[in-house]
């Protein structure tokens, strides 16, 4: 459709493997250029750092939690003294976030190594072993698409283990290499610009990555659409010149203890519309529209190598919305695919529109809960800035499974309350619904439009549109779109389930 000078791989970061080894620390120090020594506060440090306390004090360094200091030295590999505050509670949050700041301390450094040190931080070798994996991966990905972009940015991370504890820490090292590159799928997705990663492209990437974790894959293009009656979608697609696509994966164990289906937001590129948005810092960050069809994609890629139990159905919704002459106008109405009529008030409340044909769509197999996730309102980024999303269901069990999802993984989510008096919000004079609440409580009436098609199954949505971007990079979370959710949805499906009667 779109022709451009210089077109490029969206998803660059997947295209090489970081090799993540656990090794003995001869081998490390043969091999590594960069090597983590823990220090605690006011303690001698281990003597493999090859200084003490007093040399790390001259230098400023005092053991305070997340501080780093690089020693150079003439032979082996450099030692970072990482601060680990004081001895004591700890969980692998800690982990991941320490190996994070030991890796954005040596950028340029290519071959890392960190020894295993459970049992001062309370967790196990195998989750110890996934947190340094998952830290030191996701603080040193990152999107380029110039120059020097063939370069690698890490080449290996080594996990030095004592022989006894080498096969738990094989077992972690490589769950936490799994859902790193899933991750860093959803980053990349989240990140490559709306021209080149349309909603075809999309699909066709879904199609590779999909078909090669083992997932099936089906697209549906407008004809199909239109004959499944899928209104939201096609209404949202009217003003743009790319064709809209839908994307159905299925995970499918062998003998599944449960039946998820999740809906990703794939707005591509949302300009609002006809309601077009104003050119500001918000409106410039519209590419990451599709996070939450990243997330679901994403997390999808890493089921069966972690192996989950549970079936999982995803939909991705994927268009632009796009002003033009064919756009959606402000009154239309729109019957989505359960029926119900919808008048578009502001087409920049186009999320829900696209999303309300996927509930639906979910709700017409057997499910256990549908979850789906969205950048949908500029309502939640004002509740939670960009460290928490929102959450709301209309069932307790399914809610607190991805409260419980999110603080494991460090993805939080925070309940918001579905009340269901602001329901009244969303009457039209002439159609079964309008797209848009009143200007207070929007994360709540959006989610209360949403819950129009799930059919009374269990259901929660989450609201991403804080935590789908971030202006500075923070231990192993990276600056600009952070395709938050990936590890949120893998937790959630790992752990999932069935609710009986919304008891938690
Ligand atoms: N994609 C936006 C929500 C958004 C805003 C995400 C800011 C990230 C940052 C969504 O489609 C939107 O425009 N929502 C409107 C809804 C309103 C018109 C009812 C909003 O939040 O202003
Ligand atoms: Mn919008
Ligand atoms: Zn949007």
């Amino acid at each position: 459709m779109n022709t451009i000078p210089r077109d490029f791989d969206p998803i660059p970061s997947t295209r090489y493997q970081v090799r993540v080894a656990v090794v003995s620390l001869k081998q490390a120090a043969d091999e590594a250029d960069a090597l983590a020594v823990p220090v605690a506060a006011g303690v001698e440090p281990p003597e493999e750092l090859g200084t003490d306390l007093a040399g790390l004090e001259s230098a400023g360094f005092t053991g305070k939690r997340g501080q780093t200091l690089v020693l150079p030295r003439a032979d082996g590999p450099v030692r970072v003294a990482v601060g680990i505050g004081e001895r004591g509670e700890t969980d692998p949050a800690l982990v991941r976030d320490l190996a994070a700041e030991f890796a954005r301390a040596v950028p340029w450094h290519r071959k890392l190594a960190i020894e295993v040190a459970s049992e001062g931080f309370g967790v196990s070798v195998a989750d110890f072993a996934q947190a340094v994996t998952e830290g030191v991966l996701l603080a040193r990905w990152r999107y380029f698409v110039g120059r020097d972009a063939e370069q690698p940015p890490l080449e290996s991370l080594l996990i030095v283990a004592s022989d006894d504890d080498t096969a738990a820490a094989e077992i972690g090292a490589e769950r936490g290499r799994i859902v790193a590159t899933a991750c860093s799928l959803g980053r990349d997705l989240a990140n490559c610009p709306a021209t080149t990663l349309s909603a075809v492209r999309m699909a066709e990437v879904a199609v590779e990555v999909g078909g090669a974790s083992g997932l099936e894959v089906e697209v549906f293009d407008k004809d199909q659409l239109i004959a499944m009656g899928c209104g939201g979608l096609l209404g949202v697609n009217r003003g743009s010149v790319e064709p809209p696509r839908m994307v159905r994966l299925r995970y499918q164990p062998a003998d599944p203890t449960g039946r998820i289906a999740l809906i990703g937001k794939g707005i591509m590129y949302d300009s609002g519309g006809i309601s077009l948005k104003p050119s500001d810092e918000s409106h410039a960050q519209m590419k990451n529209d599709m996070t939450g069809a990243a997330a679901v994609l994403a997390s999808m890629t890493a089921l069966r190598d972690l192996g989950c139990t549970a079936a999982v159905t995803g939909y991705l919704m994927c268009t632009d919305n796009m002003p033009s002459g064919s756009a959606m106008k402000l009154g239309d109405v729109l019957t989505m695919r359960n029926g119900t009529t919808v008048e578009v008030l502001n087409t920049d409340a186009e999320g829900r529109l696209v999303m309300a044909d996927a509930l639906a769509l979910a709700t017409e197999e057997p499910v256990d809960a549908i979850v789906d996730i969205a950048t949908l309102t500029g309502a939640c980024l004002r509740t939670f800035g960009v460290e928490i999303a929102g959450v709301m269901g209309n069932n307790p069990a399914v809610v607190e499974q991805l409260r419980r999802a999110g603080d494991s993984v460090d993805e939080p989510v925070w309940e918001l309350p579905l009340h269901r008096s602001y329901r009244s919000q969303l009457e039209s004079t002439i159609a079964d619904m309008t797209n848009m609440g009143g200007i207070n409580a929007g994360s709540i009436t959006a989610a209360l439009f949403l819950e129009e098609f799930v059919a009374g199954l269990p259901w929660a949505h989450v609201d991403i549109a804080g935590t789908a971007q971030l202006p500075a990079p923070r231990t192993w979370r990276n600056k600009g779109a952070t395709g938050f959710g990936t590890k949120l949805l893998i937790e959630f499906a790992l752990r999932f389930a069935a609710p009986k009667d919304g008891a938690a």
